[in-house]
Parts: structure tokens; C-alpha cells; sequence
């Protein structure tokens, strides 16, 4: 099967589990070279045995994607090894759920940084290489993009601030031949043993969420392809997501109401 992933030297960050690893093996089934990351080496180890045995070529860098220097580590990887790069997929995030006002400032900082400054340094170190192939540099937000959410001030700020890198660089890069990608996924069917930060920062379990409001990883993972294919510059993933934006940017205090009722009533 002819695909247009084929060959292409591919950046994944944040992929030693979660959607990232499935877009990982989605693009390993496809044939281009793949570059998984995370911070966890021995997480990162087990993906990466997981995708050999799969028979792609896989590669694992293990970089903290909010480091400048471990970022250009991460770029020059890729182009050592495969001699280019195609496609930067800036998947990586930590999440936390708790009210502003209890929230540490440490936790805070992490998770903001893990998305903007996670997004933002690997793309600044990839663009050399992104102009020469004409590449693609993709975002992974989140309906938490439209409208702050109770209990995940951070998160929605680091996706917002997702939301104006991909703005200002789609303008910026216009006529370059780099293509700008942002997907703002619904919910996501989680990995059974993910985790996220409470406000003190220690490790807690997300809570449950009805499977009907869920898509599944590899749903996702498709969607994603798919707009990195078409080049398109946006995509909004579960019709909730789609109403939410459209709700959040027309009537933005009634839909804060709703959510808040919302969230209360079946605690998301
Ligand atoms: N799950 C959902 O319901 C949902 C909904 C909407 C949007 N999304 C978005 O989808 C993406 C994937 O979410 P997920 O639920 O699959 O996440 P996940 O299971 O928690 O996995 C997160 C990945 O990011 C890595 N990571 C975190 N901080 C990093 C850093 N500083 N440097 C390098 N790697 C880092 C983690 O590895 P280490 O721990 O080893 O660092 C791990 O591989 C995220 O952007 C998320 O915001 C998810």
C-alpha cells in the first residue's frame, strides 16, 4: 500500500505512551522513519521494543522537550541519522486537575511549560530543516483551547498558548512551503495507567468520564494523519469540541455556565 508517509523522517514528541506511541505505530504501519520521545527512559525503552517488533524503524530520543539544548539534541538526531526532517507532530503535555488557588507554583510552571515551552522549542530548533523539506510542524491541543476550564486553569493556558504560536507561525511561514497544523482533540479514551498532577503535584489518577463522550487513541491518531496529509491548518476533533468553539467564541459567559453545570453534574 502506497502511502504519503513513506520515508518521510518523522518527530514525535511526548510518544512513549498515550496518543503520541499510537501515532507512532500508525506512522511505523506506514512507513516513514519515526522518532519517539518522552522523559522516562524506561518508558521510552518499552516503546520503542514495542514498535521494533512491529518491524518499523523506530528511533528513541529521550529529551525534556521544555529544554532548549535537549531540543536541538532531539532535531540533530534526526538529522545525523536520517539525513532530514518531514514532520514535527508536538504531541507532549503533563496535565493537572485542581482550582487555581490551591495550585502550587511548581506544578503550575510544569504544566504550562510542558505545552508552550514543549511546543515551541522543538519546533524554533526544527525549522531549518522543516524549510528545506517542506515539511510539517503539527499541535496538539485540546478543546480546553476555547474556553478555561475549571480545574485545569494551566492546561487550558498552555493550550491557548498553542493556539497563538500556530497563528503567528501560519502567517509567518505563509509562502514558505511549511505546513501548520493544529488539532484540538475531544476526549481522549486514556491509557489505563495514565496519570496527572493534583495541585500539589503529586501523581493522581484522571477521573472517569462516560465512554460516549470518548474517541479512541487510534480515532485520533487518523484525524491527525489525515490533516497532516490534506495540510490542513486546523481540525476539531468530536462534535462537543465543534460546539464548544463555536459556543465559546459567540456566547463565551452562557457557555462558561453550562460547562460549569456540566462539569459538577457528571465530574469530567
Ligand atoms: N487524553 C485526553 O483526553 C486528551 C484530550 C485532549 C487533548 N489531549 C492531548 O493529546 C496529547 C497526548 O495526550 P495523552 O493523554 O496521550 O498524554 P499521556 O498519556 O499523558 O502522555 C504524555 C506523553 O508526553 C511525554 N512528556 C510529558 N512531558 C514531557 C516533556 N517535558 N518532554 C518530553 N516528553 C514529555 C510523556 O512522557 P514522560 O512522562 O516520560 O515525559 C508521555 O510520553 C497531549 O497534547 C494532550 O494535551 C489529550
Amino acid at each position: 500500500m502506497h502511502s504519503s508517509f513513506q520515508e518521510k523522517a518523522v518527530i514525535i514528541t511526548g510518544s512513549s505512551r498515550g496518543l503520541g506511541k499510537v501515532l507512532a505505530i500508525e506512522l511505523g504501519k506506514r512507513g516513514a522513519h519515526v522518532i519517539i520521545n518522552g522523559k522516562n527512559p524506561d518508558t521510552l525503552q518499552l516503546a520503542y521494543h514495542e514498535l521494533k517488533k512491529l518491524n518499523y524503524d523506530v528511533h528513541a530520543v529521550c529529551a525534556d522537550v521544555t529544554k532548549p539544548d535537549e531540543c536541538e539534541q532531539l532535531i540533530q538526531y534526526a538529522i545525523q541519522n536520517l539525513g532530514k526532517l518531514d514532520i514535527v507532530i508536538n504531541n507532549a503535555t503533563l496535565s493537572a486537575r485542581g482550582f487555581f488557588e490551591e495550585m502550587s507554583s511548581e506544578v503550575f510552571n510544569k504544566v504550562v511549560q510542558s505545552n508552550i515551552q514543549g511546543a515551541a522549542f522543538p519546533t524554533l530548533k526544527a525549522l531549518p530543516y522543516l524549510r528545506k523539506s517542506k515539511g510539517s510542524v503539527v499541535f496538539v491541543s485540546s478543546i480546553a483551547a476555547f474556553l478555561g476550564l475549571p480545574s485545569a486553569s494551566a492546561y487550558s493556558i498552555g493550550k491557548m498558548g498553542l493556539t497563538a504560536l500556530a497563528q503567528s507561525l501560519k502567517s509567518e511561514l505563509s509562502g514558505s512551503g511549511i505546513h501548520v497544523g493544529i488539532a484540538y482533540v475531544g476526549f481522549v479514551r486514556n491509557d489505563p495507567e495514565k496519570t496527572i498532577l493534583n495541585s500539589k503535584g503529586e501523581h493522581i489518577k484522571p477521573h472517569n468520564r462516560p465512554a460516549y463522550v470518548e474517541q479512541s487513541q487510534l480515532y485520533v491518531a487518523h484525524n491527525i494523519l489525515k490533516m497532516i496529509d490534506r495540510r490542513k491548518y486546523q481540525i476539531i476533533l468530536s462534535m462537543p469540541g465543534k460546539f464548544q468553539a463555536f459556543m465559546a467564541r459567540i456566547f463565551p459567559q452562557l457557555t462558561m455556565r453550562i460547562i460549569n453545570l456540566l462539569l459538577k453534574r457528571s465530574d469530567f
